[in-house]
């Protein structure tokens, strides 16, 4: 028991700040951080780079145990390699933003990427973020948070990330995200859902250190 051995689990929308929420919430509480999101994403990386038509299942399914995908838990600088190569730039482009939602409702995707994310989550004492980790991956977390924040508010911090406060791009950035959620969340394996026992938190009108004191508060009570 503890905290050492503690699993949380934070799924929710695209850009609802879930990977600054649990980098910190990890560094805070001395845990290691998994991004899932990452994985799906260093997979789509390599089936674009292959040739691999993301829209043809069968194609993709195929190809599924091909690469090989390291990831790095520290949340100070968490790392994703593929074939030895670190791709953690290449996997946010926008081509990897349009092919990852494909990629990720393919059955043998998700069956190999389980099966890491669950080596990887071993002994526990670790922060993971995704969209289906409290419901298919680690069912057992001993905290469950479901992350949300409006539309508007995902898309202006999103493009506040990559250094733009252009309107335009804003609302191209929100449709990327809402295409993200629509598929994420229709999809018939493993669709963002809020899992039993989660705890929701509507991250809108809060900031980022509002709810990194939110998230460990709950993880303080569970250990
Ligand atoms: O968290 P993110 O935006 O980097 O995730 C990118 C995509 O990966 C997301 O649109 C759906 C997929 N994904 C998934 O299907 N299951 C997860 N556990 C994590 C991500």
């Amino acid at each position: 028991g503890g905290m050492g051995s503690i699993v949380v689990a934070v799924d929710g929308t695209s850009g609802s700040g879930k990977s600054s929420t649990c980098r910190g919430v990890a560094d805070r509480l001395g845990l290691r951080y998994l991004d899932t999101g990452a994985m799906y994403r260093a997979m789509t990386w390599w089936m674009l780079q292959h040739g691999v038509d993301v829209h043809d299942t069968e194609a993709v399914a195929a190809y599924a145990e091909k690469p090989t995908l390291v990831s790095g838990t520290d949340p100070l600088a968490p790392t994703i390699s593929v074939d030895g190569a670190d791709v953690s730039v290449e996997i946010r482009s926008d081509e990897v933003n349009a092919a990852v939602s494909p990629v990720s409702t393919v059955p043998a995707v998700r069956e190999r990427l389980v099966t890491l994310q669950r080596e990887i989550i071993g002994e526990g004492g670790i922060v993971v973020e995704g969209r289906d980790i409290g419901s298919v991956v680690w069912p057992d977390a001993e905290l469950k948070v479901y992350l949300t924040a409006d539309p508007a508010a995902r898309a202006t911090r999103r493009a506040l990330e990559s250094g733009s406060t252009d309107a335009e791009r804003i609302a191209a950035t929100e449709a990327s995200l809402l295409n993200r959620d629509r598929i994420d969340s229709g999809r018939a394996v493993a669709p963002l859902t809020m899992a039993d026992g989660a705890v929701h938190v509507d991250s809108t009108d809060l900031t980022l250190d509002e709810v990194i004191d939110l998230v460990a508060g709950l993880v303080a009570e569970r250990v």
